[in-house]
């Protein structure tokens, strides 16, 4: 019994021991920052190319604040947390890392005095990267972003999820430290792709969903997920988009921030079109959207042919408006904008096409009609007055209601409830 006793006790003493030299990792030395001229024009021309593709400046600048200095407000189901500055200054940013220090970070979330960072600094991502593009991204901070006095707020994540510790359990359960593989049955192009997104893009740190503890459900990759009070729809065959998406609908959507036979770039992912997307090349674009193609089932069919297109072409026609709430709000504040013949134009979207009405929660819809959408979001130049001052819930939910029946689908249950409940919600700066 006793000695029974002892070997269960030495066995936790094992695995903790085993624990602890896991999860340690040493600091490493601060350096001098290095001098601008260290580095190629070439190498800060490609580093920079990379964190815009990486929205590592949307992540690390607080609204009306210094790029790259941190202090960008993130709500997780665990807390509050703030992002790092990671502007060259040597005292409150990443000036005195080495560049060993830096490529640490961004391959294993650990930061320079060896304490471990948080899963919402996207490191399992960066990790997919080449050394080389990592590098980059290095030289183009420490030369070309300015320096910043800014120490990083405490994030509010309460005790004992705050412990940086156990963040290493956390790694061992979930984290995918694996590097990327090319696939060689795929093309070369859809490789390209594949790096972009699954790296330094991480599309799938959005779409992807997440297991209570916040790890990404890798075996239900880009399926759909829930971030920042929106839904980031699934990009797979399982999307529930009424017409399916072509290569060239990602491309156009990707690189416009709208695709006339779906709909447009709002929210969340607005920066991600505008400010990450739009550094990248066209052929990179198309990398990526052959990727997505593939994950979408490789649809080659002609939309404007479909029935789905004339269907929604027909959602129009408005009920009695007499005795329909919902359609007679649609007629007078949605309808002169949101109007299309059967050949589409675009900067009018037509509503029965878009995600919005179609996803299985009436989230987007509701954002979208209460915020609208400003003129750096979606396509460029056209805009959309929000509502939240002209429309109450009731007017919200009838209005939403209308929408969703018109485009062919049951309605959302508890749909007055969420309509409260996302205007309350905290407004996340896009
Ligand atoms: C989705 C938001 C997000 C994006 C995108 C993002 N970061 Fe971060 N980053 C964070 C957060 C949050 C932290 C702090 C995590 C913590 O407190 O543990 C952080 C921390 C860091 C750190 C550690 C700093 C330190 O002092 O320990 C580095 C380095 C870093 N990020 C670099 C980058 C680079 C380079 C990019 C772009 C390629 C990038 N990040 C993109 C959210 C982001
Ligand atoms: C910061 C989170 C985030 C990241 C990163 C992100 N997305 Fe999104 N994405 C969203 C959200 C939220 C929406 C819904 C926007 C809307 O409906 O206005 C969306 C919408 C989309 C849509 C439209 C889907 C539909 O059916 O309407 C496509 C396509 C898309 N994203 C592709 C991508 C690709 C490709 C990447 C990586 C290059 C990416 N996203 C990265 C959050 C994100
Ligand atoms: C002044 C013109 C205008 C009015 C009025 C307007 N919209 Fe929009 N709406 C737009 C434009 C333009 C876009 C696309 C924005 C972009 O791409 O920049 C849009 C986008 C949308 C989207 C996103 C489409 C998608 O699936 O991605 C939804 C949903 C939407 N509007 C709903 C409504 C509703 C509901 C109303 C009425 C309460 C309304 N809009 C009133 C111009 C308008």
């Amino acid at each position: 019994m006793k000695r029974g006793l002892y070997s269960v006790l030495f066995a936790a003493v094992v695995v903790l021991v085993g624990f602890g030299i896991y999860a340690w990792h040493p600091s490493i030395a601060p350096i001098t920052p290095p001098a601008k001229d260290k580095f190629s024009s070439d190498m800060i021309a490609k580093g920079k190319v990379l964190a815009a593709a990486g929205y590592c400046s949307t992540c690390h600048t607080a609204p009306g604040g210094k790029p790259f200095a941190g202090n960008y407000e993130m709500h997780s189901g665990f807390g509050t947390i703030y992002s790092s500055n990671i502007t060259p200054d040597p005292t409150t940013g990443i000036g005195n890392w080495s560049e060993e220090a830096f490529s640490r970070a961004m391959r294993t979330g650990v930061s320079r005095d060896g304490s471990h960072l948080l899963p919402a600094f996207p490191y399992e991502h960066f990790n997919k990267m080449t050394d080389d593009d990592i590098q980059a991204i290095y030289a183009y901070i420490m030369s070309s972003v300015e320096p910043v006095k800014q120490a990083k707020k405490e994030n509010g994540i309460p005790f004992p999820l705050n412990i940086r510790f156990l963040q290493a359990g956390w790694k061992l359960l979930f984290a995918d430290t694996s590097d990327f593989k090319p696939n060689p049955q795929k093309s070369e192009q859809w490789n390209r792709g594949a790096y972009l997104a699954e790296g330094i893009a991480h599309c799938g740190a959005c779409h992807t969903p997440r297991n209570i503890l916040g790890g990404e459900k890798r075996d239900e990759m880009y399926s759909g997920a829930a971030i920042d009070g929106w839904i980031a729809p699934s990009l797979t065959t399982s999307s529930t988009s009424p017409l399916k998406w072509r290569k060239q609908d990602f491309f156009e959507y990707l690189s416009t921030g709208n695709s006339i036979f779906h709909g447009s770039a709002g929210g969340p992912m607005a920066p991600v079109v505008h400010d990450g997307l739009a550094a990248l090349s066209k052929d990179d674009i198309q990398a990526i959207a052959t990727y997505f193609a593939d994950q979408a089932g490789n649809v080659n069919d002609d939309p404007a042919q479909s029935p789905a297109l004339k269907k929604a072409v027909a959602a129009q026609k408005l009920p009695d408006l007499r005795i329909h709430e919902g359609a007679r709000l649609y007629a007078a504040s949605c309808q002169s904008c949101h109007y299309s013949k059967e050949k589409l134009v675009k900067g009018r979207p037509l509503l029965a096409l878009g995600s919005a009405v179609h996803l299985d929660k009436p989230t987007n819809l509701i954002n979208v009609i209460l915020d609208g959408f400003r003129a750096d979001q979606g396509i460029k130049g056209v805009v959309m007055p929000g509502f939240r001052d002209a429309l109450s819930d009731e007017d919200i939910t009838a209005l939403a209601a209308y929408l969703r029946q018109a485009a062919g689908e049951q309605p959302w249950p508890n749909l007055e409830k969420h309509v409260g409940e996302i205007r309350r919600q905290p407004r996340f700066e896009h």
